[in-house]
């Protein structure tokens, strides 16, 4: 198992380019399956999500053609509506087949993802929504099944806010037959990319970005070509980077208008942020100041920078608490990061960071996304050598993570 060995202490410095996000990147290869037309997309990161997907999509009888940064789809060869058990559990986005499978093509067998290290994350509104477009849905042998002769426009509110929810049913109206409304709906920029890239195929949808998002359907999609935006949350990630090591770096190609509760908190902590046009330049001098972070929906704080920020925290000056309220157990890092000297107390939902002046290099162990990028950014500060372990996480939502850094001066190596 591949390891990353980080010798921290150094600031970043430098600028570096801001890939497409991979949680609009998801969503919008499935939106492929909507149509027997080409869907051209460019700014596609490199991860390897990305790979498991265009291999279930190829499986189903989806045709890539690949250049670096940009796909090609074609779904006019469909003939195999099953998203496997294998590939379901290693991302759980594969779930987002359903909703396009259903509505264009009246059969969909979905394996249900499972447990996951954050959560046991039921995907039980997808399905109701789904059910009250007029799908037949039958849960057997750990697969959702589902049936419908066309789908039908229908009025669904979302008992809690659900980001790829909204987009598995927002792709599914588009083909239903009448209006379909989407109450309590997320409004995450990513679900707003989606939405651009279904309205340039030829869907009808408004109110994406606020909780109330309407899609009249159409009787076919035709092809189009579409720009991935930029990932905010692989943004936050290098900012917070940053911040805690003490140093000046230019995100390239990004925008800040998907990351203001971010950047508010990074200003909060100390650090100082110019924004021009797609470049986010900033820069921290002196041992930043903790900040309290509680995670909501979107346009809240992010529960996929929560991670980081406690990295943060670890070092910085005063006593902070970190309240998750989306996931209900996503404070696996903390253990971690207690292994590199960090004080912090959990309590429920809730965790107390007191800081200290410095971290310890010490091993370490990945145990998801976030919580990996919240490791990387601890061996950045921390004394020594941190050694992290099981960084296959990360390689499925940062992409070339090491160069990246190296080229901001960390010292870090991947250990194969
Ligand atoms: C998406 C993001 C993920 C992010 C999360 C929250 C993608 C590919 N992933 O995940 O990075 O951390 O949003 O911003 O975009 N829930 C239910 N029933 C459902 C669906 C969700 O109870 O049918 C619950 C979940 O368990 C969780 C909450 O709703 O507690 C929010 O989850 P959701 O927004 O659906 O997360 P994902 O879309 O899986």
């Amino acid at each position: 198992m591949q390891k990353l060995a980080i010798q921290g202490g150094a600031p970043l410095r430098g600028e570096v380019r801001i890939s497409g996000a991979k949680n609009a990147a998801l969503p919008i290869m499935c939106a492929s399956l909507l149509t027997a037309e080409t869907l051209h997309l460019t700014n596609l990161p490199d991860l390897h999500d990305v790979g498991t997907m265009r291999k279930l999509l190829l499986q189903m009888g989806v045709t890539a053609e690949m250049a670096t940064g940009e796909v090609t789809f074609k779904g006019d060869g469909v003939t195999n509506w099953e998203a496997p058990y294998d590939m379901v559990k290693t991302m759980r986005a594969a779930i987002l087949v359903l909703g396009p499978l259903v509505a264009r093509f009246g059969d969909a067998k979905v394996s249900l993802p499972g447990g996951c290290a954050i959560g046991s994350r039921p995907v039980d509104l997808h399905i109701k929504g789904l059910q009250a477009m007029g799908a037949e849905i039958a849960i057997e042998h750990g697969y959702i099944h589902a049936k419908a002769k066309r789908l039908k426009g229908a009025r669904i509110f979302f008992d809690i806010v659900s980001v790829t929810g909204t987009e598995n049913l927002m792709m599914a109206a588009t083909l239903a037959d009448g209006v379909t409304v989407l109450e309590n709906a997320a409004r995450e920029p990513e679900v707003i990319d989606l939405a651009d890239c279904l309205r340039a195929m030829g869907a009808q949808i408004s109110g994406d970005g606020t909780d109330t998002v309407t899609i009249t359907g159409v009787e076919a999609l035709h092809g189009a070509t579409h720009r991935i935006m930029p990932d905010r949350i692989e943004s936050g990630t290098f900012l917070v980077a940053a911040a805690a090591t003490g140093g000046s770096v230019t995100l390239r190609e990004t925008r800040a208008d998907i990351l203001e509760t971010v950047l508010e908190k990074l200003s909060e902590a100390g650090a100082k942020i110019k924004v021009d046009g797609d470049s986010i330049h900033l820069e921290m001098t002196g041992r930043p100041k903790a900040v309290n972070v509680r995670t909501a929906p979107h346009p809240a704080f992010p529960t996929d920078m929560q991670a980081q920020f406690m990295a943060l925290n670890c070092i910085a000056e005063g006593s902070s608490m970190v309240v998750e309220t989306i996931f209900e157990n996503r404070f696996m890092h903390v253990q971690e990061l207690r292994r590199l000297g960090a004080q912090i107390d959990v309590e429920g939902n809730t965790s107390v960071v007191k800081g200290v002046d410095h971290l310890e290099g010490a091993t370490v162990m990945a145990t998801d996304l976030r919580a990996s990028a919240c490791l990387v950014i601890a061996g950045l500060v921390a004394q020594g050598e941190t050694v992290i372990d099981r960084i296959y996480h990360l390689d499925r939502g940062y992409e070339h993570i090491e160069s990246k850094l190296s080229q901001l001066g960390a010292n870090i190596r991947r250990i194969k």
